[in-house]
């Protein structure tokens, strides 16, 4: 089968990996992919939602399944783009329709959602400029912190998250008048819940589902969980925490009522969901909805899914996801990522990349923001490269990592040595 894998980061990287290792795959392609990616598949510069381009590359090369990577192709449509083109409707989509990417690319529906199929989340009220005094007054009746989010994609800026009523009051005002553009037209207040976060991800054909493994991510610039937040630092799997009691709570409360809620509503859901849990002393609560993998979540599950995925995604498209098997892989997972110095802020690029073999052969360097150039690979992006290794206990995965992690050498490299400190 020929596959087209929709993206460019870290995660492409390490889906487009573990695709190429099906018996299943003839050719895969990435668009636009990246340095790495070009290791295993092919890449083609094609933007993630130019979807005519997309079209004619599906038609002209015999894609039989177009895997998509990030969420905003999704929220803008690309499954149902090809479910209502009579050329392509035969062609199966992973991912979510426009509609059930609305659990990631809009907040208030989420929100909505989970409150209408009794899924625990926190409690929340939704303002826009014309209740603007109704979320003075809910943020009134809350204890501090005080969370705010824009309702739409916001890049992952879209959370404040606040100490003072009045600064609280201020930055909603803001919000609500242009803060982040159209995004924070509607802004969720939302009750702070205080613990220990993990994101779970769930394959879906629309009536069942599998259970991936469960990775904790390390979303702040600084050791110890301080400073700005990424696009992620390294991330861990499994996570202690999530035990069997944990996750047979999550599966009961959040999983089935959610994949239920989505079937009950007609909404066509194809894909991954990802849920951003919190442990509020035991008992899982649904932070956010994505409507796709986790980046550099990603990185360390697919090291440790022993089951061909492709098969897996035949099964998400062909509606027999039940039928099929996924084997977890018992080690464990750590990804440490590379980043350009100065990210989350100004960084510079075009940085040569070099001591790619002095890395073990017990590590996977997964590419997440690089480009190759007259056969040598520059950086092309705040997050770098994903160090990723499998180990007999965390102690041994992050020993792998971090000597990846050191071996690499680009001008102004920095990374966390601080990944899994908590667990
Ligand atoms: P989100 O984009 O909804 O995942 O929010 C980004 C981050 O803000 C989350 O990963 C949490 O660390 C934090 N956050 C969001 N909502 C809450 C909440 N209700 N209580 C505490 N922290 C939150
Ligand atoms: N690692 C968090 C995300 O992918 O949104």
């Amino acid at each position: 089968m020929n596959i087209l894998l929709v993206g460019s980061g870290g995660r492409e990287h390490a889906l487009a990996w573990k695709i190429r290792q099906s018996a299943k795959v003839d050719k895969l392609f990435i668009a636009p992919g990246n340095a790495g990616t070009a290791q295993v598949g092919i890449n083609v510069e094609i933007g993630v939602t130019d979807f005519p381009s997309i079209k004619a590359f599906v038609l002209a090369e015999k894609i039989q399944m177009v895997v998509v990577g990030p969420e905003d192709p999704l929220v803008k449509g690309v499954y149902d783009f090809f479910r209502d083109d009579p050329l392509l409707s035969a062609i199966p989509v992973i991912g979510p329709s426009k509609e059930g990417a609305r659990l990631e690319g809009s907040k208030d529906f989420a929100k909505a959602f989970m409150q209408r199929h009794h899924i625990p989340t926190a409690r929340y009220k939704s303002v826009t400029a014309c209740n603007q005094q109704e979320g003075y007054t809910f943020l009134a009746s809350l204890r501090p912190p005080y969370v705010l989010k824009a309702d739409g994609l916001a890049a992952g800026k879209g959370v404040l998250i606040l100490h003072d009523l009045e600064e609280a009051k201020r930055e909603l005002d803001g919000m609500l008048h242009g803060m982040f553009g159209e995004a924070s037209k509607t802004v969720v207040i939302e009750e702070f819940l205080d613990g220990i976060e993990c994101s779970v991800f769930v394959m879906t054909d629309g009536k069942d589902y599998k259970i991936l493994p469960v990775a904790k991510d390390y979303k702040r610039i600084g050791e110890g969980n301080t400073g700005l937040n990424t696009g992620g630092m390294g991330a861990v799997s499994p996570v202690p925490f999530a035990n069997s009691l944990f996750m047979e709570k999550v599966e009961e409360r959040i999983i089935r009522p959610t994949i239920r809620g989505l079937h009950d509503e007609g909404i066509d859901y194809k894909g991954f969901i990802f849920l951003g849990l919190i442990d509020v002393e035991g008992e899982p609560v649904v932070i956010e909805y994505n409507c796709r993998m986790g980046d550099p979540e990603t990185e360390v599950v697919m090291l440790r899914i022993r089951s061909d995925l492709v098969e897996l995604l035949e099964g998400v498209a062909a509606g027999d996801l039940k039928e099929r098997e996924l084997v977890h892989d018992p080690r464990v997972a750590v990804t440490v990522m590379l980043v350009s110095g100065g990210y989350p802020g100004a960084y510079e690029k075009d940085k040569p990349v070099t001591g790619f073999d002095k890395v073990g052969t017990d590590c996977i360097v997964f590419h997440a923001g690089t480009k190759e150039v007259d056969g040598r690979i520059l950086t092309n992006g705040g997050r770098v490269l994903a160090v990723s290794s499998c180990g007999k206990d965390m102690e041994e995965a992050l020993a792998r990592s971090f000597a990846g992690a050191k071996a690499i050498r680009f001008d102004k490299k920095y990374f966390r040595s601080d990944i899994g400190f908590d667990l």
